[in-house]
């Protein structure tokens, strides 16, 4: 793979970051990951305007303009021959010259931009045919999920309790009501009904959630924002998931209990159809 390390294209082996660099030792860094399919990127506006909000909250500056983020993005697409996959962004605050919990001078220090590309099935997916069956467990990750930060071992964590049980992904509880999954936003679907949190700093305003949202109100379809219990969930008529990676992903079973006749839904399984017409 060639990727990109602050302005140079290289093979992926002699790409090098400093020990020193603030992703690497605080977790001080926003990630963006975008889809690619038929070599076109998708929704690349949404990701580029949360990624723009991540980097204030946190009060950093990407080094390079958005629309050269853009050709960035399509030259590796391009260099790397993607057809279907994705492009992973990530800008760290930079490397310091020591470890330190301040935010290092901003003149002194420039944030360090990486990009690389995957290779992915992600229209054909054998998990979206079959479905997946998830666990809940109890929220342990920080209060600001709004903002797109490489802290991601509470979602690893809870991607290997769902694993070591037997089941494909996990959905986090905070006082009773469901956030979101461990790398999306979480849905069930009750007498036709779309039920979805409301956005907060508990969850993340996933982009395919607001494109999913937008094409569900244009089919007539009816969209609540809400909490919801995973009591609730396992009484729906079904549940599904959303991300740049995975689109809609149906879920057939919560804690063990199967929703509906246990495959997935009509509503994700219409939704993911709409999703891959209109998202190109
Ligand atoms: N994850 N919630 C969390 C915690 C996420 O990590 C993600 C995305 C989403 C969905 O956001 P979007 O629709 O913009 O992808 C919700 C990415 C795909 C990842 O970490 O790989």
């Amino acid at each position: 793979r060639t990727v990109y390390v602050n302005g140079e294209y290289l093979p992926e082996t002699e790409a090098k970051v400093s020990i020193f660099d603030r992703g690497f030792l605080m977790g001080d860094a926003v990630y963006e990951v975008t889809s690619v399919l038929d070599g076109k990127l998708i929704d690349f506006e949404g990701h580029k305007n949360r990624l723009e909000r991540s980097l204030k909250e946190l009060d950093m500056t990407a080094p390079v303009t958005m629309d050269e983020l853009l050709e960035i993005h399509r030259k590796l697409v391009e260099l790397n021959d993607i057809d279907e996959g994705g492009v992973y962004l990530q800008i760290s605050r930079g490397a310091d010259d020591d470890r330190a919990f301040e935010y290092p001078d901003p003149e002194k220090v420039k944030p360090t931009l990486v990009l690389f590309t995957q290779k992915k099935n992600l229209r054909n997916s054998a998990s979206a045919d079959k479905g997946y069956k998830v666990i809940s467990i109890e929220e342990m990750r920080w209060a600001r999920r709004d903002i797109k930060t490489v802290q991601l071992l509470g979602a690893s964590m809870a991607k290997m309790a769902a694993h070591k049980v037997g089941c494909d992904d996990a959905w986090f509880v905070e006082d009773g009501y469901v956030t979101e999954g461990s790398s999306n936003n979480a849905y069930i679907v009750k007498d036709g009904k779309i039920i979805t949190r409301q956005l907060s700093n508990k969850l993340l305003a996933g982009i395919t959630r607001a494109a999913v949202l937008r094409f569900a109100a244009e089919a007539q379809m009816q969209i609540e924002e809400r909490l919801f219990t995973i009591e609730e969930a396992q009484a729906a008529d079904e549940a599904f998931s959303t991300s740049a990676t995975a689109f809609v992903q149906p879920i057939v079973e919560i804690d063990g209990a199967a929703l509906g006749d246990g495959t997935p839904g009509p509503v994700a399984k219409r939704l993911r159809e709409i999703y891959l017409e209109e998202a190109m």
